[in-house]
């Protein structure tokens, strides 16, 4: 009997979840406490940041580092650019927030922002955000998005939630940019059940979203920050307690989600290098298939994409098979309901290759080698290979 191969599984384990009981029936406080403390300063620790922040998704995380910049006033304008292949939560903050928001293709290797089409967006509309997804856990070519963006000053924002783990130019991916937003929900990487995070070393910025987490009050800053808020509006320490100062959110986890994110990172490492293996087991024997490529090192692989001509039958194939796969990411965000809604169609011929093409098999900690080969061996038995079109750029 073969066993099913999902997407994901649990990277929670048996004896972390006693171990979490235990200290639930402990009497321990299970939120705003000293667990969500400690895994924000050992999560920062570990991607080499100076400040963390847990929230309650990887949803939550992009939110609230989009509009702790504008609330800070470091926007000079309310435009923004979002990657046409990301996940709908990369760009819904921004059209919630009211931002012009424009979308950028992909590029044929990375699947992360054509360059060429970056700058052209960037010379056109004079953005004063970009944020972009490392797809699958490949890195962007970040150099070049970088001089691009000085160039226009434009701030960057990495939505790393399918990148934990990897690295690009000897430091983790969602620490190149201003901030970065990781996810803990249970198909990730690690898992917290539900959860996220966002990480940055600026200060400014992590002492705004410590308030915006959390309703928009005081209690959380750094006592210095609380004091000049404090003074500022003339508020004494009783009245403080039910102060706000900026139009908050609740965003926050909790603490038992904490204790087993801390259990979880203690993992990465070796999570990241069975992705990896996976990675290179899947590209090896796909020679003939579109396969992506950056300059991720490691590659901490979030699923194997690749394109198929035909794609529901590769689909349907799979499922006979008990093997799970899904579309690559979301295709092409301007295809979507909500976004044809707002704004109609957009020209992006590579993002509309992925739309229509773009498939990805299973990646995840549990798969072992015969578990990879399986589903080769069971997608080459339909799947018939395509390359991006010629009418798309790249
Ligand atoms: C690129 C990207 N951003 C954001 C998210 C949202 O994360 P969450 O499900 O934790 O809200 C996802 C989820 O898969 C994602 O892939």
């Amino acid at each position: 009997m073969t066993r099913p191969i999902y997407l994901a599984e649990d990277t929670i384990t048996q004896p972390e979840l006693t171990d979490l009981s235990d200290w639930m029936l402990a009497g321990n406080r299970l939120t705003k406490s000293e667990e969500t403390l400690r895994f924000e300063e050992e999560f920062a620790a570990w991607m080499g940041s100076r400040h963390a922040i847990y929230v309650n998704s990887g949803s939550s995380a992009n939110l609230l580092m989009i509009y702790a910049l504008k609330e800070l006033g470091r926007l000079k304008t309310m435009r923004a650019i979002a990657p046409a292949v990301s996940w709908v939560t990369t760009v819904s903050p921004l059209m919630q927030f009211g931002f012009d928001t424009k979308l950028c293709d992909c590029d044929q290797d990375t699947l992360g922002l054509d360059l060429e089409h970056l700058e052209a967006l960037c010379k056109e509309h004079r953005p004063s955000l970009l944020i972009l997804v490392h797809v699958l856990g490949h890195a962007n070519n970040l150099t070049e998005i970088r001089r691009i963006c000085d160039k226009y000053g434009v701030i960057i924002l990495e939505d790393s939630c399918e990148a934990l783990g990897s690295e690009y130019q000897g430091a983790k991916l969602g620490s190149h940019g201003t901030a970065g937003s990781f996810s803990f929900y249970y198909g990730h990487h690690i898992s917290t059940i539900e959860g996220g995070m966002v990480v940055t070393d600026d200060y400014d910025l992590y002492q705004i979203m410590l308030s915006l987490r959390s309703h928009g009050w005081s209690r959380d800053l750094a006592p210095e920050r609380r004091e000049a808020l404090t003074s500022e509006h003339s508020v004494d320490a009783f009245r403080n307690l039910y102060t706000f100062y900026y139009a908050g959110f609740n965003l926050r986890s909790t603490d038992l989600q904490a204790r087993l994110g801390r259990s979880q990172l203690k993992k990465l490492d070796a999570i990241t290098v069975a992705r990896q293996r996976n990675f290179d087991l899947y590209r090896d024997g796909l020679r003939e298939f579109f396969v992506q490529s950056s300059k991720a090192e490691p590659l901490s692989s979030f699923a194997y994409g690749t394109l198929v001509e035909n794609r529901l039958e590769v689909f349907e194939h799979l499922k006979a098979q008990d093997i799970e796969c899904r579309p690559l990411i979301c295709g092409n965000i301007a295809r979507h309901p909500f976004w044809l809604a707002a704004n109609g169609p957009a020209v992006l011929p590579n993002a509309d290759a992925v739309h229509d093409l773009g498939i990805y098999l299973p990646n995840h900690h549990n798969l072992d080698t015969e578990d990879v080969q399986r589903t080769i061996r069971t997608f080459q038995e339909v799947a018939r290979p395509v390359s991006f079109p010629d009418t798309a750029g790249g």
